[in-house]
């Protein structure tokens, strides 16, 4: 494929049935890899804040941090899809604030997209979509304000609010969202959601009927010390391989064997001989 991944090239593939992979990227190994690994969509999620910052929650994620780390994963990503979070606080207070933010994120960051969480924001989608900028909503668990509000549980767990959810993902259709993220929403309401829409769906802990899944980087690879929530299915191990090496590596230079030889440059024999 040449160039970029296309948001209608993406709609056109979950429309054909092919599901949509998504994973997340905050520094330019990372999206390397997973753009080599061929995923659709690489998520500059503000869960950075947890994953690689060390904060218990995303609300003290920036539009500073959220630019610094967009930009190297789209130093990184040439064809994948970017889609970059817009952080707490960068687009609640009104539509001029929101877009401006949302600009600086594809025109500074380098992101073909933001997203956004809550149901409340159908006028913003609106605003934002007519200004040209790609929104993906995202319902259900929503992690910027969980900690204030809702806490941390599965939406959509009785048909009064699976219907809710139903309407909220219409209506950021009607609005103009490219997909909807669906994070912790049970499987029976995901799968109406995804049924009742025509843009796609994508799912985190939603169960199997989303038009796509989501995981973080760092909890699917096993690399990070943050919590990891029960849906995410580890792949690999990363973390204990890291952590291996770092201790062979110290093992080695406390007993002296790194670095030898082969791993030193050595002066010309006559030069040294000078020194002593
Ligand atoms: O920030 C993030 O990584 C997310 C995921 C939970 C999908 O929004």
């Amino acid at each position: 494929m040449k160039g970029k991944y296309t948001i209608g090239q993406l709609q056109k593939r979950a429309a054909d049935g092919e599901k949509l992979v998504m994973v997340t990227a905050y520094d330019y190994p990372l999206a390397c890899i997973a753009e080599r690994a061929g995923v659709d969509i690489i998520l500059v999620g503000d869960s950075l804040g947890n994953v690689v910052l060390g904060y218990d929650t995303t609300i003290p994620v920036t539009m500073e941090d959220m630019l610094h780390h967009t930009k190297a994963v789209s130093r990184a990503a040439q064809k994948t899809l970017i889609v970059a979070d817009l952080p707490y606080g960068a687009y609640e207070i009104n539509a001029e604030e929101a877009s401006r933010n949302a600009m600086r994120l594809i025109q500074e960051g380098g992101a073909q997209a933001v997203k956004l969480e809550g149901s409340q924001w159908p006028a913003l989608v609106k605003e934002m979509t007519r200004r040209g900028i790609p929104v993906m909503a995202h319902l259900g668990l929503l992690p910027q304000t969980a900690s204030l509000w809702q806490g941390y549980h599965t939406h959509g767990r009785d048909e009064a609010t699976a219907w809710a959810l139903v309407e909220a993902a219409q209506a950021m259709e009607e609005a103009g969202a490219f997909a909807v993220l669906l994070e912790c929403v049970a499987a029976e309401a995901a799968k109406l959601i995804s049924e009742k829409i025509d843009i796609p769906t994508i799912g985190i802990g939603s169960g199997p009927d989303c038009d796509g899944q989501v995981l973080v980087s760092y909890d699917l690879l096993g690399m990070g010390c943050a919590y990891v929530p029960k849906f995410v299915k580890q792949y690999a191990d990363i973390g204990n391989i890291i952590e291996q090496g770092f201790r062979a590596y110290a093992d080695e230079v406390r007993q002296g064997i790194f670095p030898d030889a082969t791993h030193s440059v050595a002066m010309d024999e006559d030069e040294a001989k000078r020194l002593y």
